[in-house]
């Protein structure tokens, strides 16, 4: 990661998330911590941890952290020695399903004769925010790290953590319960401890705008899935960053992004591998206001790795791994030895489109500079939109988007498949 700190310099990067780095089995790439305060001896240890820090900020880059509170590996040393840490019932209490199994949510402990509750895997059994003991640890957790230089979080499953008390029947009562949030009121006093102070970014993963609304009182960020969720079109995208913009309380900021390490890459998914498609989609996800975030390969266009079904390693179905395979760095991928999943395809790499005015890197260079000269945090939809077309202002300047595959007249100037403008 040091060594590619240069890289992300380049770009214009202000702040490198990294997903769970912390001991773990793995069951889920990570997202099944056994020891929240140390590194992953396959990433080194806490002095690299450091000194990782140290450079970046050198570079201008903050690190954030990926802090998993909704649960822990069940080889975390709490499950043994503080089994009250965690949800139990004498038998299955309600129809809660796994997000990984599909089956019930409840796991028998034949030790204990009684049945913990695993949102995802039965590996990764759910923490009881409801006990006091639990949010002191965390509280912990925050100053641990914060105190260690990070200067944000992304919290996995942010609107899962909390639980209905009584245990009924039905998924509301599994996640976006209404307590969550004084949790986040709560870190975000942690957090005030520090100057300047760490940023608190939710994983808000859910399909109603709405249900977003709340999340925005006391996360700094909330990731809008929606708008990830949606198909590259002018009709589905348009009305998400309307309400989006028209909604957003003054004192905080959208949070967008197209791809990440559960979601099939945008080259894929939105742009089906056309190149100016992509561009497109870098474009906007690059010029709307707030903050916008790439997963590594975005910026050059990476698609989705064809990983042989005798190297899947992720357990859930679809698999993610997919969009999980390693950045070419170069096209002969001589940077990789034995890496976690095949290097699949390096056509597009980051060697070759260095050089390259024309390429994807060099395009997302050039947005991420244009959108640190926009004057203000304010959209607007131009009313020279059309059903093609979508044009929206930035302050004193426009941006325009061809959202189509054909040649458009907008404003008397003819637009390219795809073409993107900032006037
Ligand atoms: C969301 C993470 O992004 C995903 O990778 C993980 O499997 C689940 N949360 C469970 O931690």
């Amino acid at each position: 990661m040091r060594a590619h700190l240069a890289h992300l310099a380049s770009l214009g990067v202000d702040a490198l998330w990294l997903s769970p780095i912390h001991p773990s089995p793995n069951v889920d790439w990570g997202y099944d911590v056994a020891d929240y305060r140390e590194v992953h001896s396959d990433y080194g240890t806490l002095a690299d941890y450091d000194a990782l820090v140290a450079e970046a900020r050198g570079h201008g880059i903050e690190v954030w952290l990926d802090l998993v509170p909704n649960h822990t590996s069940d080889k975390h040393a709490w499950f043994t020695e503080r089994p009250e840490y965690y949800v139990w019932s004498d038998d299955v209490p309600n129809d809660w399903k796994s997000v990984f199994t599909g089956g019930s949510a409840w796991e028998y402990d034949a030790d204990r004769k009684r049945y913990y509750l695993h949102q995802f895997a039965p590996q990764q059994p759910d923490l009881d925010w409801w006990n006091p003991d639990v949010r002191d640890e965390f509280d912990g957790i925050l100053r641990f790290w914060f105190d260690r230089g990070v200067r944000g979080l992304r919290i996995d499953v942010a609107h899962g953590l909390i639980k209905d008390r009584e245990l009924r029947d039905g998924d509301e009562y599994l996640r976006l319960r209404p307590e969550v949030h004084d949790i986040y009121a709560r870190w975000q006093e942690v957090a005030a401890e520090y100057d300047p102070k760490p940023v608190l970014m939710g994983e808000t993963y859910m399909n109603d705008l709405d249900e977003l609304r709340p999340y925005w009182q006391h996360l700094d960020l909330a990731q809008n899935f929606p708008f990830a969720n949606a198909e590259f079109t002018l009709s589905e995208l348009r009305p998400i960053v309307e309400w989006t913009m028209a909604e957003l309380p003054r004192d905080r900021q959208a949070c967008w992004f197209a791809s990440n390490h559960d979601h099939s890459r945008m080259a894929t998914r939105w742009a089906h591998g056309n190149i100016d498609k992509h561009k497109a989609g870098l474009f906007l996800l690059l010029t709307l206001p707030g903050t916008a975030i790439l997963y590594q390969g975005d910026e050059i266009g990476l698609e989705d790795g064809p990983v042989p079904a005798d190297r899947i390693l992720d357990l859930a179905t679809p698999s993610r791994d997919y969009e999980r395979t390693p950045m070419p760095w170069t096209r002969d991928g001589r940077e990789w030895q034995d890496p976690w999943l095949p290097l699949t395809d390096t056509s597009r790499n980051v060697e070759d489109q260095e050089d390259d005015p024309n390429s994807i890197l060099n395009w997302t260079r050039h947005l991420i500079q244009e959108r640190k000269t926009f004057s203000d945090d304010t959209y607007a939809t131009d009313e020279s939109t059309n059903q093609w077309v979508w044009a929206y202002r930035r302050g004193d300047k426009t941006c325009v988007i061809n959202m189509t595959a054909a040649r458009r007249l907008w404003n008397g100037r003819v637009l390219l498949p795809w073409e993107c403008l900032i006037l």
